[in-house]
């Protein structure tokens, strides 16, 4: 590291691996995850994602991390060192782009969180109907100012974290607000096991139905074991340019797996049986997050309360997700352009609210902009279809291309053992088999699928 005075990194494995599930757990967790295993055969399905996990999302994360921390650079830096090879830089520029798309929508839906945050002090949903919650969530998105300004509001508050810096911002910000978050949902879920629900919604989560199990619910694991991870996107290659030299990187992508899989069981726990407590139906996305949640929160007894902790979570989960889709780009800024980190922050925050406000701008089809459609899709959607349909998958089968036939052998070995003193040498070998035949062929059979090619 002496020849690269100064770069900063985080200080400990524990330090690594809160910053690395602080990226995984997103919004995904909470409005996608648990929907998804419930309807699509509970455990049978779990088991499917858990494979998926082993054949694509482990292998492209220990990549991405072998990627990170054997060059101590950005995306792009990374590939200059691995490879004099131009046309591999390629993957440098699909990661940029689709931190870039993704956290243009993204910090959108930030925004509502924390204006629900805010909504809830404010004792907006104190008697809740329906009817009001589907209004509420209407103004909350349609706007046009409000979501505009909670925008700006999320993107100046991961802003501020990303300028103290690696250690300062993101790595304290990781520490403190992970065990937060997991507190958080434990209280929730405490509540969730006194209410009559309770038993349906773990009938739902954890049912071991194989016949529920389609095609199209396996090409969704698939695609979940993806965005879930933040794969493919260079947010696990930057961070994994932060870990120490004696971190088992191995180890921390599959701690992070299956921590990010618990924390979303535990929301799905929380959010459904409050659901089944009051005979309703469980739904995913949005509607079920900004509309469902409030409404079936509210009605139980210190509900105000749990509501409150329920958006403070989601709202950690998003801040850190962000944190981790800006940080590729920075850290790109001011190793490669030279830029110092205070101005990399503020030009990435322009950009992102600049392009953002489009997204913001067509979230619904009564938007200002929600009759302008390019492809059929409104903005918001057309920047969720580029970056989790094709830049990530496209990313993801590169990256494991790259480092399955471009890199030798022994550099991965080294580099994963940490020069030998981890006794991995089994494992190495496992998924350097996965990730040279199975992985590619995986990533590109979601990649045909999420263009609706299969
Ligand atoms: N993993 C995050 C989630 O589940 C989303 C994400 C994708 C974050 C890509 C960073 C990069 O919400």
């Amino acid at each position: 590291m002496e020849h690269k005075k100064g770069r900063e990194g985080f200080s400990s494995g524990i330090a690594a691996f809160f910053a690395t599930l602080g990226s995984a757990v997103g919004l995904g967790n909470i409005w996608k995850f648990p929907y998804v295993v419930g309807a699509n055969g509970g455990a049978a399905f779990l088991l499917v994602y858990f494979i998926c996990i082993i054949f694509i999302g482990l292998p492209v994360m220990i990549s991405e991390f072998y990627m990170g921390r054997k060059t101590r650079k950005n995306v792009m830096g990374a590939l200059e060192i691995l490879t004099p090879k131009r046309k591999w830089k390629s993957i440098g520029l699909i990661s940029m782009l689709g931190s870039y798309f993704i956290v243009f929508f993204y910090s959108s839906v930030g925004g509502w969180v924390y204006s629900y945050v805010f909504k809830t002090i404010k004792g907006d949903f104190n008697q809740v109907t329906s009817q009001s919650a589907q209004e509420e969530f209407g103004r909350t998105i349609i706007g046009p100012i409000s979501p505009i300004v909670w925008q700006f509001i999320v993107v100046t508050v991961v802003s501020l974290i990303l300028v103290l810096g690696v250690k300062n911002g993101i790595e304290r910000i990781t520490k403190t607000l992970m065990p937060i978050l997991f507190i958080l949902i434990l209280i929730c879920d405490i509540k969730a096991l006194t209410l009559p629900g309770v038993n349906e919604s773990f009938k739902f989560l954890f049912k071991v139905d194989f016949s529920m199990l389609s095609g199209s619910a396996i090409l969704m694991a698939m695609g979940l074991a993806f965005f879930k991870l933040s794969l493919g996107m260079g947010c696990m290659m930057t961070y994994g340019s932060y870990f120490t030299k004696k971190d088992n990187m191995m180890g921390t992508a599959a701690k992070v797996a299956i921590s990010d899989t618990i924390v979303s069981l535990l929301v799905g726990i929380a959010v459904f049986s409050a659901v089944f407590s009051f005979g309703m139906k469980p739904s995913s996305g949005p509607g079920l997050l900004f509309m469902t949640v409030p409404m079936v929160f509210s009605k139980l007894p210190f509900g105000t309360l749990l509501l409150l902790a329920f958006f403070i979570l989601a709202s950690i989960a998003a801040t850190t997700a962000m944190t981790s889709m800006c940080e590729v780009v920075i850290a790109y800024y001011s190793e490669q352009r030279g830029m110092s980190r205070k101005k990399a922050v503020f030009l990435n925050a322009v950009i992102i609210l600049g392009i953002g406000i489009f997204a913001t701008l067509s979230a619904d089809d009564n938007s200002l902009l929600g009759k302008f459609t390019v492809f059929h899709m409104r903005v918001f959607d057309l920047f969720d279809f580029i970056s989790s349909n094709i830049l990530l998958p496209l990313g993801g089968i590169l990256i494991a291309i790259f480092v399955g036939y471009v890199i030798p052998k022994c550099d991965i070995k080294k580099e994963l053992s940490n020069e030998g003193n981890l006794k991995l040498d089994k494992l190495i070998d496992t998924y350097y088999i996965i990730l040279r035949y199975v992985t590619p062929v995986l990533v590109f059979i979601v990649f045909l699928s999420s263009l609706g090619l299969m």
